[in-house]
This record gives C-alpha cells, structure tokens and sequence, in this order.
C-alpha cells in the first residue's frame, strides 16, 4: 500500500517527514523539545515547514477514531487540539509495514497539566489551574462527551491573554453520546480520582511535587468544584421560558459567589433557555476586557459586575458579535442610566460606580420582587432612598473623612 494522507486539507510539509521510519527513530533535527505528558504510545512533536505537530503511532482502527472524535469535538466547539490527519501505508525501506500515525497540530503554549504540577506549582496557584480543568470537563459532559481517561497528561493547560484554559489532547478512549447518563458522568470522575490520585503520588515520590500540594487535596478539589460548577451551569437548564433576566443574572452571580474565578459567561439561546459557560481567569482580566469593549475604565470588581450585566444584556438581545453587543449596551443602557442621574447628584460618584450601584440596587429589589423588576424603577428607587443619602465625602472616599482623621 502507498503512503496515503487522509487530512481536512493539504499538508504539503507532512510529506517531507521520515515516514518509512518508526517514530522512535526520527532524527533529533525533526524533534521539538517542549513538554510532553506521559503516554502509552510513541508521540512526538516534530516541526513540519513552519507548524509544529504532535505525531502519535497507534494501531488503524484507533487512528481514525481519534481523528474523527477530534473532528466532532472541535466541531462542536470545545477545547481540544486541531486535529491534521491520518497518515497510513507507511513502510520502511526494507518493505516492513509501519503502524499509521495521527497526526495534529500542537497547541501552542501549552503545557500538559502534569508539567504544571511537576513543575513547583504551589498551593496559591492550583485554584485557577483546578477551575480550567473543571470548566473543561463539565463543558466535555455537558457536550454529551464520555472521557474515560482524564488525567494530567491527557490535559493540557495554556494561558493566554489573561484566561486559563484546559484542552482535552487524548480522546482515545472517548464516545460521544447524545446525553451523558448521571452513571456516565461519576465514572468519568472516579477515573480522574484514580488517574490524577496516582499521577501526583507520582510526582511526590520522584520529589516534584511542592510540598504544600497533597494528592488528596488536589483530587477532592478537583470534584468539589466540578460538582459545584456542574449544578450551576446545568439546573433548569432545559426549562423553556422567555427571557428570564433575573435568572441569568442571579447564576452569574452565584457563580461568582462559588469562589471560581469564572466570568464572561457567554450565554446563547439553547430549547428557549440559557446556557452558561464559564471561563477561568487572571487578574486584571475584566478590567482590561471591559475597556477593549467599552473603552470604560473601571477597578476589577466593578469592570465584572458591568460585564456581567453586558453579557446578560447580550444574552437576552441574541446578540453574537460581541463589540456589537458592547456598543448597544454602552447606548442603549449605561449611558442612559447614567444620564438619569441629576447632574448635582453625578459628581458624587463616577458613573462607573453608579451604574455597578444601580445594578446592586436592582438586584435587590427584584430579589425582594422575585422577578426583574426592571432599569427604570431601579434607577428612580436608587436616587430617591440610596444616592441622596450619601454625602459627597462619603461618596467619593467610600468612608467618613472623620473615620480617616489618625489614620492618615
Ligand atoms: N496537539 C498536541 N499539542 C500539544 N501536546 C500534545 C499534542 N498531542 C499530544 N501532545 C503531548 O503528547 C502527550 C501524549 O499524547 P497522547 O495523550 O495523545 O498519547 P497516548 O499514548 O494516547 O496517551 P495515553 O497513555 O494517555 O493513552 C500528551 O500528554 C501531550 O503532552
Ligand atoms: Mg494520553
């Protein structure tokens, strides 16, 4: 059989690899020394033309799998890596068949989740490493995907632009269903206990593991906010219902609450109701998304309450182009929130600040309410019993000026 490429599109540069050799043998000029999880097949990553990929040798059957359960992951808008081809009809120069190879491309800096932990990952950092690999997983589940062999080599963890995210890299023993069974889902999550339980004892007894990591720790944790992040991206989920704005707003919050670090919670209509995807996130994030957006500047805590209340806006108008939405909403419903303030009131607070406080406010009275209670009464409510009650000292400090006389 000849050397056959079965790819999306062409690869030209796949061509010039050493196909006719096992992987093992490929020269070291090929190879790209960048971290690698453990695996029971040979994978290496080579560099192609410009691309960099990983090249795995494993048996016929298995390579097409792969490659087509890639193809469906990626289809259906989850993170995982790009999958190139399948590269069969390999045979060495001596006439001896070679196993195909899967190929795809690597995920730029990325790491896999073991290097993180190999690699002084310390206490303080494991919160938003364990949230990326929660969020990966209930969004793996909630797809209707079947892992069967989560651990931290089959993840990878790459930061970029102020988010932290997990890629699923090996999807071999994975099957797409239409809907994950609740049997489906635990085993699942006692294969993570056991294969990332393991992989940290592990690392502990080659001593890379830091020290105030404990392997039991980490697991548990790892479930706890699974469980947590799944009841709240998933409840009600399928109820139908016309846009419920204080619903949408009261799971971001909660959300929020849980101690993830998850924002922008990209909602879309899915059988009339919502669902929402977290995300894992750096410092400073929001606050610099907030001013790509809205060109608004704001300290963290008030750039994501605004966003929160931009994403919901978004959600609710069905409205997919994000600047768009950013635009409409700075329109539509800041600025006139903002301009509802009597000017004698405005200097008392930056808009900004009023606004993240009217929709506190609003929040409250539709809690109060149990349902939206909507902008206008929310506005009206806040500068009759809330804003004109601050003094303006108080107002732009936060505190009395007299509680700050021996202090400062
Ligand atoms: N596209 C990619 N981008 C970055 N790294 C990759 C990519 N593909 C594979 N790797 C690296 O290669 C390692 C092994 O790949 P993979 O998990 O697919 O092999 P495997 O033999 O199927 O593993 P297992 O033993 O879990 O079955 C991964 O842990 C990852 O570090
Ligand atoms: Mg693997």
């Amino acid at each position: 059989m000849a050397l056959r490429i079965v790819a999306t599109r062409p690869y030209p540069d796949l061509l010039t690899l050493p196909w006719q050799l096992p992987l093992e043998d490929w020269g070291a000029d090929l190879l790209v020394a960048l971290p690698q999880g453990i695996s029971r097949h040979v994978v290496r990553l080579v560099r192609a033309g410009q691309d960099l990929y990983a090249v795995k040798e494993t048996r016929p059957r298995m390579a097409f799998r792969e490659y087509g359960t890639l193809r469906d992951l990626r289809r259906l808008g989850l993170p995982v890596v790009e999958p190139v081809g399948v590269v069969e009809g390999r045979t060495t120069d001596g006439g001896d068949e070679l196993e195909p190879a899967l190929v795809t491309r690597h995920l730029r800096f990325s790491l896999p989740y073991r290097s993180v932990f190999a690699h002084g990952l310390r206490a303080e950092s494991l919160p938003r490493v364990i949230d990326a690999l929660a969020v990966l997983l209930v969004r793996v589940h909630l797809t209707g995907f079947f892992w069967g062999d989560v651990s931290l080599s089959n993840v990878l963890f790459r930061r970029s632009a102020g988010e932290f995210a997990a890629y699923l890299v090996d999807a071999e023993t994975g099957n797409l269903y239409p809907k994950l069974s609740e049997g489906q889902r635990s085993e699942d999550i006692e294969i993570l206990r056991l294969n990332i339980f393991g992989e940290c004892l592990d690392l502990q007894a080659a001593e890379l593991l830091h020290e105030s990591i404990d392997p039991e720790m980490v697991v548990d944790d790892i479930v706890a906010r699974y469980d947590r992040l799944w009841h709240e991206v998933t409840y009600e989920q399928e109820i139908a219902r016309p846009a419920a704005r204080h619903d949408i707003e009261g799971r971001i919050r909660r959300l929020n609450e849980l101690g993830f670090d998850v924002a922008e919670v990209a909602m879309s209509t899915v059988d009339g109701g919502y669902r929402v995807r977290p995300k894992v996130v750096d410092a400073g994030y929001h606050t610099r998304r907030l001013l790509r957006l809205t060109g608004l500047d704001a300290e963290e805590n008030q750039a994501r309450q605004l966003l929160n209340d931009l994403d919901t806006y978004r959600a609710e108008s069905d409205l997919s182009d994000e600047q768009q939405a950013a635009h409409r909403w700075l329109t539509e419903v800041f600025e006139p929130v903002v301009r509802a303030v009597p000017a004698n009131l405005r200097r008392k607070l930056e808009p900004q600040e009023i606004f993240t406080q009217i929709i506190q406010h609003k929040w409250l009275l539709s809690e109060r309410a149990g349902r939206d209670v909507g902008m206008a009464p929310a506005v009206q409510s806040y500068l009759t019993d809330v804003l004109v009650k601050k003094p303006d000292e108080q107002a732009v400090l936060g505190v009395e000026v007299s509680s700050l006389a021996g202090g400062v």
